[in-house]
């Protein structure tokens, strides 16, 4: 048995050896397979970006124009797969519905996802990634009671994201360039974060060799809490509780509070200790495209600067190193450009799958991966013997 390590939450175990991402939380820094992430959210594109999770290195133009076309076969759902919204309430929340539909992929592509098989294994990666916006905005529209509508493939992964969500049948909807450059960045920002929560929840599902769309499905569902993924919702659900800038203090002095549950959402993060610099790429982000809408003004965005302003002078945040994270401004972001709050975590949920398949496949075809299997400190009753109904008090 050998002795045990107890390390609650796994802040000081690696659990695998990995060359996809690397972070520094000291000095803020993040990078895709050896590339800055600001440089990548700046000067590449998401499709570009899953190019180079996917196989360690930038495509060349051929290369990315065959991903592109490849990722695009992809796109529509299986007829069958339509009947899965429909069991929803319409009242479910959009990652409720990714949960489940993602899940019942599975039933699709189970045949053809031996993965043993390295191209069944891309194959698998590439359906999913197509995929997941258009059950992302099938999810949305469902939820709104609006029709589902077909993936255009001649526009960008962004742009027919946008497009799926928001098109309105009588009219020629074409996605604003600025949106769709600023959710190609988010999507990037989004793509990958070594072993985070629900990557790992992906690997350890994955260690037992299941298939990989139930996976990611796993993924999702752990995406969706408030400590991860569901950070984005819960930042701009607090920002409009706070409502004026008068409430700050207010609001301060309960996240410093031992004895209240509520923390400061978009604040902190387990490995970023000096900040997080998707964080400084989606504050300028925030300001651009704020403007490009005529929106500067939004009083959510001047609460949310007020509010970091207080916070990063605060001791208690100062002393446990408490910085904004990339949750904290993609909200204010994603509002303006007309998604629902609900729909926020959706949205990093596409941005991550590339990440999730990634580190799926490093997994599998890693020769030392071992199916994942943590111990326990046990700290129940001591062996007992039974006692029958009538004896018991
Ligand atoms: N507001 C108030 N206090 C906080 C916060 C916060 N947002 N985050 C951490 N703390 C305090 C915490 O109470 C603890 O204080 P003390 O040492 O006095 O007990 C100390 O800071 C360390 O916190 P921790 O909970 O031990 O840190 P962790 O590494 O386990 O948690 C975290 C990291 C991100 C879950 C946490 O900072 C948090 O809950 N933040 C708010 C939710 C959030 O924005 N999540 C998005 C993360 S980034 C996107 C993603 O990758 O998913």
């Amino acid at each position: 048995a050998g002795v045990l390590t107890y390390d609650p939450g796994f802040t000081s175990t690696a659990s695998c050896k990995s060359a996809i991402t690397f972070i520094d939380g000291e000095q803020g820094v993040l990078l895709y397979r050896g590339y800055p992430i600001q440089e990548l959210a700046t000067q590449s594109d998401y499709m570009e970006v899953c190019y180079l999770l996917l196989y360690g290195e930038l495509p060349s133009t051929e290369e990315k124009a065959e991903f592109v076309n490849d990722i695009k076969r992809h796109t529509l759902l299986h007829d069958q797969l339509m009947h899965f919204f429909r069991g929803f309430t319409r009242a479910a929340h959009p990652m409720a519905i990714m949960v489940g539909v993602v899940g019942a992929l599975s039933a699709f592509y189970h045949e053809d996802t031996d993965i043993y098989d390295p191209e069944q294994c891309m194959l698998a990666a590439y359906r999913i990634i197509a995929k997941m916006p258009t059950i992302g905005a099938y999810a949305y529209r469902y939820t709104i009671g609006r029709p589902f509508v077909y993936p255009r493939n001649d526009f960008s992964y962004a742009e027919n994201l946008l497009y799926m969500t928001f098109s309105v049948p009588s009219e020629e909807y074409r996605p604003d360039p600025v949106l769709v450059k600023a959710l190609d960045r988010i999507l990037i920002l989004h793509a990958d974060h070594e072993q985070n929560a629900s990557t790992s929840t992906v690997r350890l599902a994955g260690s037992s060799g299941a298939n990989p769309f139930a996976c990611i499905s796993a993924g999702i569902a752990s995406l969706w809490g408030p400590a991860h993924g569901g950070a984005n919702e819960a930042v701009l659900k607090m920002l409009m509780e706070i409502g004026d800038k008068r409430r700050i203090p207010e609001y301060i002095a309960r996240a410093k509070d031992k004895n209240d549950p509520f923390r400061l959402m978009g604040f902190g993060h387990r490995v970023y200790k000096n900040y997080d610099p998707r964080a400084a790429i989606m504050r300028e982000t925030c300001h651009e495209v704020l403007e490009a809408l005529g929106h500067e003004d939004d009083p959510l965005l001047e609460l949310a600067m007020a509010l970091e302003k207080i916070a990063l002078q605060d001791e208690y945040f100062i002393e446990r190193k408490l910085y904004p994270n990339v949750d904290f401004y993609t909200g204010i972001v994603l509002r303006a450009m007309g998604f629902p709050t609900r729909m926020f975590t959706v949205l990093f949920a596409i941005g991550r799958t590339v990440g999730w398949v990634a580190h799926w496949k490093e997994m599998i075809s890693d020769p030392e991966s071992k199916i994942g299997r943590p111990r326990q400190l046990y700290v129940g009753a001591p062996q007992r013997p039974f006692v029958p109904m009538e004896k018991r008090p």
